[in-house]
């Protein structure tokens, strides 16, 4: 029985961003798709997806759909390398190839965020994604995190599938109240 693929995984991924509808229901679709993925043999991974940098978290351009609403990236993160605080801005579906992700949610406290400052953010729970387990996330309200791999822990590789090009997205500086929207390349972060 031929092994689900890269390729039937976007078709059915681009299906469900096509039907542009609630963020909740595209992560609920796209979950058990993602779990057949991991399920694979992996086989369209190649050695540019997996490259890890030193300096910080690597970003791996798998699939960046032609009409900008889909993206799928691998990510490499060395013991120690950890995300900002964050947001998306979309939905989006998270899959571990390989190691422990840690997840640490904070939450604004004011409910949604209209505005680039006053923010006031709460630490809340963490998350230890082990391989093969899968998270997901839906904006509004905002879903804020930050990731990474402590420097007790080995390397992680993660997958993450996005409702739109990931190019860009909000890093929060927590003690001053405020974030900003920066844009992120394809290959590093
Ligand atoms: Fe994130």
């Amino acid at each position: 029985m031929p092994s689900y693929g890269l390729d039937r995984f976007i078709t059915d991924c681009s299906a469900v961003a096509a039907m542009n509808g609630d963020p909740a229901d595209c992560v609920l679709a796209v979950a058990p798709l993602m779990e057949r993925l991991l399920d694979s043999d992996r086989s369209f991974l190649r050695p540019e997806h997996v490259r890890s940098d030193p300096g910080h978290y690597a970003r791996n351009a798998i699939y960046i759909s032609p009409d900008q609403h889909l993206s799928l990236f691998a990510l490499v993160w060395l013991p120690g390398q950890w995300t900002p605080v964050h947001d998306h801005g979309s939905w989006g579906v998270v899959g571990v190839l390989q190691g422990v992700l840690e997840e640490r949610s904070l939450m604004a406290i004011d409910g949604a965020i209209t505005a680039d400052h006053g923010i006031r953010l709460k630490r809340g729970g963490v998350i230890l994604l082990k391989e093969n387990s899968i998270s997901s996330f839906v904006p509004n309200p905002d879903h804020i995190h930050l990731t990474g791999v402590p420097e007790t822990r080995a390397m992680a590789v993660t997958l993450h599938l996005y409702g739109r090009n990931m190019n860009s997205f909000h890093i929060y500086d927590v003690d001053k109240g405020t974030r900003r929207l920066v844009d992120v390349p394809h290959q590093a972060t």
